[in-house]
């Protein structure tokens, strides 16, 4: 009897761990459209020669593409950072210590575009689905988040008007600029 029943929790835990894996993978499926579509955009404008259009798309269109993903899954999705542009975008305690542990896996050797975590958490008889994955700086993001030298004049003015308190300049290659990030309520 005791034996069925030990043998019936395993099977349980099994199926538990199997229904987050799949809750996880579906979860990472959705948001991870969204960083591609806004880089495509980015890297359009600057081609273009116009730092305003990609600033645009970067003040306007992420934070839209990020909505609508919220709207049509019920999920919250956004972007965070340890030093953030947008005033909105400071993370809350878990996404705080990702992000920091994410910078440490960097410097312990992790690859920067590989880096994410997932994990359920549970608050009461409330479980939420947490969900980051790291946005490395790559050689396009200086035009907007490198030194002082790197950032074009027109569009160093276009981002000292919008945030006067931008706190996300100086960052290299290679550095973690920030992380999208998925709340997903289960
Ligand atoms: C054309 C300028 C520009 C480029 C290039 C650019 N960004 Fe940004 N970035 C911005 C602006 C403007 C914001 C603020 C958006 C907002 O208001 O939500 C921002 C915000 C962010 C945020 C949200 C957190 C915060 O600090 O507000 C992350 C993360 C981010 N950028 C990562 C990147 C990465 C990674 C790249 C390169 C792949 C990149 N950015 C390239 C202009 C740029």
């Amino acid at each position: 009897m005791k034996k069925l029943l030990a043998a019936t929790l395993a099977i349980t835990a099994l199926h538990a761990f199997a229904d987050d894996a799949a809750l996880i993978a579906e979860t990472k499926k959705t948001a991870l459209t969204i960083p591609p579509k806004l880089l495509t955009m980015v890297q359009e404008e600057i081609d273009n020669g116009s730092y305003h259009g990609a600033i645009a798309a970067c003040s306007e269109k992420a934070p839209k593409m990020a909505a609508a993903a919220s709207q049509n899954t019920g999920w919250a999705i956004r972007r965070v950072s340890l030093k953030n542009r947008n005033p909105k975008a400071v993370p809350d305690a878990w996404e705080k210590a990702t992000l920091e542990e994410f910078d440490k896996r960097l410097a312990a050797g992790e690859n920067g575009m590989m880096l994410e975590k997932s994990e359920i958490v549970a608050d009461g008889d409330k479980r939420t689905l947490r969900y980051m994955k790291a946005l490395p700086t790559q050689k396009l993001c200086l035009n907007c988040h490198g030194t002082e030298a790197q950032i074009a004049p027109e569009a160093k003015d276009k981002l000292k008007t919008l945030y006067p308190n931008d706190l996300a300049t100086g960052y290299s290659e290679g550095q973690i600029r920030g992380a999208l990030t998925v709340k997903r309520p289960l």
